[in-house]
């Protein structure tokens, strides 16, 4: 909502160019560069008419250092040498509106975007965007390709009563991600936290809440209470076989729907419960539905166990039930305890036909850690042998080990204290420049901001699969990629506004003069404006975070190297001013909505 009070409040009246073809699958009207990629497709075919438009435009590459777009001819195939053919577009070559040039080197072809015409879509096309929705988010850059499908994600994940480690807190940033990703893509989505939330330990809980429970330590957090506990008659357990014995008559008890046994357990999953909201809510995380393994039925536990058997897949071993997956390279494993109590996988297949049959998803996704490799390749091989058409709408987004990861008391084991650790660390570095520090408004909400962008970074920054090592001193850096440099990026793009009140509200878009941003600084900020859409798609194909964070740095970096050569304030030319606020008010706005699609709160002061 920050742009709408700085310039005045648009509509998106954009329409398609009149003298190009729309290639199917193009957003020109969203999408800048769909149109000078368009263009390129049309100069090519010109040349060859035999190689189709839409062909074309996959082969038109962007963001190369050579030039605005790239072409590769041999992948084409048109048989003959790929120079001729490069030769022949350029012979044919006649510049317009919206390439410029072309040359051709090596069977590659390098075409420039005529700047007059690529500035004003560019800072027009994401102006109409920003200005579209009513609440004022902006739109520019997402799609509609998901065509209101519906994507069932479920992430996070934790276990009541065990430590929130590292690894559910990566599952909780990649989840949420990639649910705004798939809402940016025009798909409809549903958020799932599947709590571990039964089992045996909830039966040694149970015991050890008599010998060390205390009803006031629950009330007043309960995910730690609750761990506390669990520790200790672990402890007990270990030394002392009939507390284990214990714990699996009572978890027994509940398995059997025993109204007593229950009682306690539901009171501590909703206190957990509670909690989790709170902390979620702070990372901008959040969930439609809080399941649960222990809300999975039995009645789809034990029908699907039963088919396997009369597949011939299942065998007996000391009462217990095996399943065979060698035939898949996917081992055996046990599917039925022998106390007929039900096991994680067997939560997992029943989990699965329960969500399809309620919420007929077009897609789920489980974003859970490649530890688990093995566990999610046999539950959807088991679904798709029980030949259930959707198994295959099932994905498996998986991703890296974290280590090294405790905080200054030690090994961190609860969210709240990792989220904690670093904003304190951010707030003490604040404090530092007191006169900045008397600026800021709530310097305790805006140093945890800091210190929660730094933890999200970090996590997103490289390819989800690779494990990575826990560092605080270089998250919480301003230097490098960081997050508080990418938060320091933003309130340095917000504080234009502030400082340039003479030259708001802007004019109406088709009144600023974008002839005036000749530099190729300007250029080049542009280009990853144009780029943005591209971007979105990308993450979408591979369901992978760290293409945003890299687009949110290069972005930066590019601002960054503009502020001694773009000068606003003091600029006489007025109209070179305006358009100069205007590139970065649009920045600004991109470089938010991509912030903000991997969950973080963008800063306007800090
Ligand atoms: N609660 C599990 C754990 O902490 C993760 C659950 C992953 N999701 C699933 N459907 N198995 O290991």
């Amino acid at each position: 909502a920050s742009s709408t009070a700085t310039s005045a409040p648009r509509t998106n009246s954009i329409s398609p160019p009149s003298d190009l073809p729309l290639i199917p699958g193009t957003q020109p009207t969203r999408a800048p560069l769909d149109i000078f990629r368009t263009s390129v497709c049309v100069h090519i075919n010109r040349a060859i008419p035999q190689l189709a438009l839409e062909k074309i435009f996959d082969g038109v590459d962007i963001l190369k250092k050579e030039a605005d777009f790239t072409v590769a001819m041999p992948r084409f195939r048109l048989g003959g040498k790929p120079d001729i053919w490069a030769q022949k577009v350029v012979d044919a070559f006649v510049p317009d509106n919206y390439i410029e040039s072309v040359r051709a080197s090596s069977g590659f072809l390098y075409f420039q975007a005529r700047t007059s015409t690529f500035t004003r879509k560019v800072l027009s096309i994401v102006d109409s965007e920003i200005h579209h929705t009513a609440s004022g988010n902006p739109e520019y850059g997402t799609n509609n390709n998901g065509g209101g499908k519906l994507a069932l994600i479920e992430y996070s994940a934790p276990n009541i009563a065990k430590e929130f480690h590292i690894g559910h807190l990566r599952s909780t940033i990649i989840g949420q991600f990639l649910v705004n990703l798939h809402q940016a893509s025009g798909w409809k989505t549903l958020s799932v936290n599947y709590l571990g939330d039964w089992g045996k330990q909830f039966g040694l809980i149970a015991v050890g809440f008599e010998k060390y429970g205390s009803d006031e330590e629950l009330q007043k957090d309960a995910i730690k209470h609750l761990y506390n506990v669990y520790v200790k008659i672990n402890n007990d357990a270990n030394q002392d076989e009939s507390v284990h014995e214990e714990a699996r008559a009572y978890f027994k008890r509940m398995e059997d729907g025993d109204e007593s046994a229950l009682k306690h357990w539901r009171l501590w999953r909703d206190l957990s419960i509670e909690k989790y909201r709170q902390e979620y809510a702070r990372l901008n995380v959040s969930f439609d539905v809080y399941h649960g393994e222990s809300q999975v039925g039995h009645e789809s536990q034990d029908s699907a166990v039963a088919r396997l058997e009369k597949m011939g897949l299942i065998s007996d071993s000391e009462g217990a039930k095996i399943v065979d997956l060698e035939e898949w390279k996917l081992g055996k494993t046990v599917i039925w305890k022998k106390d007929g109590t039900s096991i994680y996988l067997t939560r997992d297949i029943g989990g699965a036909i329960e969500r399809y049959e309620k919420y007929k998803f077009d897609k789920m996704i489980y974003v859970v850690s490649s530890q688990q490799d093995l566990h999610l390749q046999q539950f959807f091989k088991i679904l798709s042998l029980l030949e259930y058409p959707w198994a295959e709408r099932l994905q498996h987004v998986n991703y890296g080990l974290v280590q090294g990861m405790s905080t200054r008391k030690g090994t961190a084991v609860f969210l709240d204290d990792i989220i904690r650790e670093a904003s304190e660390i951010m707030h003490e570095q604040m404090k530092k420049n007191a006169a900045k520090y008397a600026s800021v408004e709530d310097p305790e909400g805006t140093s945890r901001e800091i210190g929660i962008t730094a933890i999200k970074i970090q996590d997103l920054a490289a390819k989800r699969i690779n494990n990575y090592t826990f560092n605080w001193s270089r998250m919480l850096s301003f230097e490098g990629d960081t997050g508080p440099y990418l938060q320091y990026a933003h309130v340095r793009l917000s504080s234009i506004a502030r400082k340039n009140p003479d030259l708001l509200p802007l004019p109406e878009a088709s009144k600023i003069n974008t002839d005036k941003l000749t530099e190729p600084k300007a250029r080049e900020i542009l280009m990853f404006l144009a780029s943005y859409p591209d971007v979105v798609r990308t993450a979408m194909d591979k369901l992978e975070p760290s293409g945003v964070v890299t687009f949110c740095f290069k972005l930066s970096h590019a601002i960054s190297g503009a502020w001694e050569i773009l000068i606003v304030k003091n600029e006489e030319d007025v109209e070179k001013a305006q358009a100069r606020l205007w590139l970065f008010l649009t920045a600004k706005d991109v470089l938010g909505g991509a912030m903000r699609l991997l969950s973080l709160t963008p800063l306007e002061r800090m």
